[in-house]
């Protein structure tokens, strides 16, 4: 019988997986993120972990787990909290969960972008406030997105999808920044690769659905995200470390971009001063692949890639 770490409470469909397969599970006693010596303490004599992204997986967690430890499951798309070198060196495998939440996330970003652009936050927070003291000409004008551009910068499945939705959905037209060319949105969506710089200059709205890596870290710092047109919305449903947020607030905040709508922040939980107070900004608590859904699909993959690691056979979602 295995000893399989869960971090917090996660849905009761991968738990009651990992227990019908006969191995001990158990559950961080706490619904919230462990403190590092919680963490340290909990994983020990563990043969699997299920990790969540609010958990900094590294070589202490590691050496606490002891050498035993056969695979780290993270209940994510993103990998970015794991050490994934030093898991190699120590030939544990780490398994994330793609594909279930592609859609959840996509819809989103959506929403976001609808969201931000027809000012639909800003405007109900003015009719709860009493505000509203009838129909007027020039209230709460927002932009129209039929026929605009929408920049994707990395164009994976969740920005392959949501320029999909948003181009069958909204005629949007897609232009995309990534580091290998997208046959398959060329050819089905006619959109057309771009470097950087020009994405940020020509499009009506830009999304961000980069990995968090050494490379995407601040990919839109200050310069970058200087050359965002002034009618322009920025999304981010990936990763808040991939913008530069307090050059973002200061630009948002001198009204030099249309607004920014923004499920991830550079240090989560924290939001940089100030930007939560600005009107032109959407904040949302990193909820894009929170459906109900999606949050089974993800607790059911993540249990699954644990089996059958601990069967000695091979992880649907192996990162190493
Ligand atoms: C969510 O942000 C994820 O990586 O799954
Ligand atoms: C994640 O699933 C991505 O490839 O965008």
């Amino acid at each position: 019988m295995a000893k399989i770490i869960v971090t917090r409470e996660i849905p009761e469909v991968g738990l009651s997986l990992l227990r019908e397969a006969n191995h001990e599970v158990i559950v961080a006693p706490h619904d919230r993120v462990l403190e590092k010596q919680e963490l340290l303490e909990i994983v020990q004599g563990a043969d699997a972990v299920l990790s969540l992204l609010t958990d900094t997986i590294d070589s202490e967690v590691f050496d606490a787990a002891g050498n035993q430890l056969k695979i780290v499951s993270n209940y994510a798309v993103g990998f970015n909290n794991i050490d994934l070198d030093e898991a190699k060196k120590r030939g544990i495998t780490i398994t994330n969960t793609p594909e279930v939440l592609s859609d959840a996330v996509a819809e989103f970003a959506l929403a976001l972008m609808l969201a931000i652009s027809k000012r639909v936050v800003e405007a109900d927070k003015f009719v709860r406030e009493n505000q509203f003291k009838g129909w007027a000409p020039q209230l709460f004008l927002g932009t129209e997105l039929d026929g605009k551009i929408l920049g994707i910068v990395g164009t994976g499945r969740i920005g392959s999808l949501f320029a999909e939705k948003a181009h069958r959905g909204l005629k949007m037209s897609v232009i995309y920044h990534d580091i290998q060319k997208n046959e398959i949105l060329e050819n089905t969506l006619e959109a057309v690769q771009t470097p950087l710089d020009n994405l940020l200059e020509i499009a009506d709205v830009i999304s961000v659905h980069v990995p968090l890596n050494e490379h995407t870290h601040h990919l839109l710092n200050k310069e970058k995200l200087s050359k965002i047109k002034k009618s322009a919305y920025l999304i981010n449903t990936s990763r808040g470390p991939v913008i530069d947020e307090n050059a973002l607030y200061e630009i948002l905040k001198e009204e030099k971009i249309a607004g920014a709508a923004l499920d991830v922040f550079e240090n989560e939980p924290e939001l940089t001063q100030g930007l939560a107070e600005l009107d032109n900004v959407i904040v949302t608590p990193h909820i894009a692949s929170g459906t109900i859904d999606t949050r089974n699909e993800m607790a059911t993959i993540a249990a699954q890639n644990i089996i059958n690691v601990l069967n000695g056979e091979d992880p649907q979602f192996q990162i190493v």
